[in-house]
């Protein structure tokens, strides 16, 4: 089969808008940039609206809602009215600790067709350390019952590291009981806060294991009441992730200010110029952008990647991973086993997992705003 990237991209599925990077939450694992965009730069509810739809006219079918926490928006009803107007599929990706009643009224009259509602814990105590936010946990099962009163199908996102590994079995109890469709069990990926985290998150393989069982077998027992998604941690997979589809193949991820990106890592990347919705089309910049066109389809592939038969599978993995840990963006990620970087970033994931977890940085908006 001949390399190419394709000269008019396939529109793409879904876009994922980062309304806002305020968040109340301090997760060690967050994987918004370190750096975060100030209240002052974001774009305003008709720039959103706009940008809804462009996408639709683009060809994308969904919009997830997300941040930060998309709620510390008060305009987020307006936001929701604008895609679900659009004829967008909406997704509200949240924290659930900042919505009342009426508010959440508010977003659902508005056109809300799903939530999905992050867990850190499936205990009190768990969930509120990891979130860094008292009462946090009684606030998110509040929220998880507002979504089905609404009847709204709801999606629980559990982020498994150390810390709450062996809690796997209970986030599955805990899915079950708040009446959720769907639990995502996922392992942190290592980018931003996790990245500098990566030492008091990694979880042993052993254990790593073990989860994978214990989700398997609790997919079969549930079929037909609970469908459980699991991303297993990336050190320790033979492949890596096919990471956002591809880059410039399926999504578009929008910065609070605007910068449109291939995926939310992508700036960390030096060397590439991300154009900002405020003054472009999204269809312009998806199929003009050089950032967007960098690694796109397989020509930019090195070997192993380029010769591989799964190059139109994983696209080669993650970009920003292979920079984070390798140094060359155009590097195979080395999650893949056929990495000559493999065995030391595995053998660095089963010294980190033995390492003192004590000495977490918690998530920081007020410390870690763009000057
Ligand atoms: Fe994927 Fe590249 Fe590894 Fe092949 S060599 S499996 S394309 S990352
Ligand atoms: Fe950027 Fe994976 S996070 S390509």
């Amino acid at each position: 089969m001949t390399a190419h990237a394709p000269p008019s991209p396939a529109p793409p599925i879904g876009v994922l808008v980062e309304l806002t990077h305020r968040c109340p939450l301090g997760c060690p694992y967050c994987s918004n940039p370190v750096s975060l965009e100030r209240p002052a730069a974001e774009l305003g509810t008709q720039t959103w609206t706009r940008i809804f739809t462009e996408a639709a006219a683009l060809g994308a079918l969904h919009v997830h809602l997300s941040g930060g926490e998309p709620t510390a928006r008060r305009d987020i009803a307006e936001i929701v009215r604008g895609a679900a107007q659009a004829g967008l599929y909406t997704n509200l990706i949240t924290s659930g600790v900042g919505l009342s009643e009426k508010r959440w009224s508010a977003i659902v009259e508005a056109g809300l067709d799903h939530a999905q509602l992050s867990f850190q814990g499936a205990d009190q105590a768990t969930n509120d350390r990891l979130a860094h936010y008292d009462s946090a946990w009684e606030r998110k099962r509040a929220f998880a019952a507002m979504v089905t009163n609404a009847g709204l199908p709801l999606t629980i996102n559990a982020v498994i590291s150390r810390g709450n590994l062996h809690q796997v079995g209970a986030f599955i109890d805990l899915a079950v009981e708040l009446g959720a469709r769907r639990l995502e069990v996922a392992h942190t990926q290592y980018y931003g806060w996790a990245l500098a985290n990566r030492a008091a998150l990694m979880p042993p393989r052993k254990e790593v294991e073990e989860s994978i069982a214990l989700v398997e077998g609790a997919r079969t027992r549930l079929k037909g009441r609970l469908v459980i998604d699991m991303v297993i941690p990336d050190y320790y997979a033979r492949y890596p992730k096919p990471c956002a589809g591809g880059w410039g193949r399926m999504a578009i991820n929008v910065s609070p200010s605007g910068k449109a990106l291939p995926c939310h890592a992508a700036e960390s990347i030096p060397g590439l110029e991300f154009w900002n919705v405020r003054e472009r089309s999204l269809a312009e910049i998806w199929r003009d952008n050089p950032a967007f066109q960098a690694f796109r389809g397989t020509d930019w592939m090195q070997e192993p990647c380029r010769s591989c038969e799964r190059r139109e599978i994983d696209w080669g993995g993650c970009r920003c991973q292979a920079l984070a840990l390798v140094g060359a963006a155009a590097a195979t990620d080395p999650a893949c086993h056929k990495s000559p970087h493999h065995a030391r970033i595995a053998a660095t994931a089963a010294a980190e997992a033995e390492a003192d977890a004590s000495a977490i940085r918690w998530r920081s908006y007020k410390d870690k705003v763009e000057a």
